[in-house]
């Protein structure tokens, strides 16, 4: 069941949304080589409490496991592609990729979004991985249009990702958000124009674009989280939590905008 949220609703997921993009912008700057990623979900689940913000995932069980989310972020490295488990050992060498991905509740609603930050520097494959992630995540928003179908954005996405040679992820979607972390409808993240649900405004989506160099295959490790490109390849991850409304999408956690 799709929840349709009033403009007061809207307005709620969106400041939550600022205090959780303030985070993802806050990192940009603070990681670096030789940190863990234990100590960036420190720094994300501080940074948010201080906001006034309650992180989201912690304590959170998703569909998709038996088990309560242990943090407050999820962070993939390299070849993980999502719900990567912070860690003291998992310490960040020049040439990574490495995606933070959060859910922010805020007097009672939710966002949800993620960012790709490369450490150091990367090869020319590696950057256009990245910015092609991001900009998927762009030309999915902006078919996010009411009237359109969630076809539309998942088209979006997949075929630009596809004209680059790299590969979206089926096994995960972006989703509905607002009330919960997950709602309905289900975004996947390649498709056919024209079909699925019809958007209309009120409805507020996390649109993930998650795509890999390789061939998009995933499983998930013995940690029952982690899932990981089967092929070894990286992969990278962009979310945003956006609200269709009569005048078009509108980004509820724009962690583009200056700090
Ligand atoms: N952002 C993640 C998603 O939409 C949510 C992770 S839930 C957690 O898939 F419990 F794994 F944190
Ligand atoms: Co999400």
């Amino acid at each position: 069941m799709i929840i349709l949220k009033s403009e007061d609703e809207i307005e709620l997921i969106k400041k939550g949304g600022e205090i959780l993009a303030k985070v993802l912008i806050d990192l940009k700057d603070f990681i670096k080589a030789g940190m863990s990623t234990w100590l960036i979900n420190k720094r994300a689940e501080e940074l948010v409490k201080k906001m006034g913000g309650r992180p989201a995932f912690k304590g959170y069980k998703p569909a998709f496991s038996k088990k309560k989310y242990p943090y407050a972020t999820c962070i993939s490295l390299n070849d993980e592609v999502v719900h990567g488990l912070p860690s003291k050992k998992r310490v960040l060498k020049e040439g990574d990729i490495v995606s933070v991905d959060m859910g922010v509740e805020y007097k009672g609603y939710y966002s949800d979004a993620a960012y790709t930050y490369i450490v150091g520097e990367v090869s020319e494959s590696v950057k256009r991985l990245v910015e092609v992630t991001k900009k998927a995540l762009y030309m999915g928003i902006e078919k996010a249009v009411a009237g359109n179908r969630v076809g539309d954005i998942s088209y979006a996405i997949g075929s630009y990702v596809k004209s680059f040679g790299f590969s979206p992820i089926k096994d995960y979607c972006g989703h509905g958000v607002g009330k919960k972390i997950h709602e309905d409808p289900a975004v996947p993240n390649d498709g056919e124009p024209g079909k699925g649900e019809l958007l209309r405004p009120g409805m507020t989506l996390a649109i993930e674009p998650m795509v890999s160099m390789g061939s998009g295959n995933v499983k998930v490790k013995e940690d029952g989280w982690t899932a990981v490109t089967e092929d070894g390849s990286l992969a990278a991850h962009f979310e945003h939590t956006i609200a269709i409304t009569e005048e078009g999408p509108i980004i509820l956690t724009d962690w583009e905008k200056d700090a």
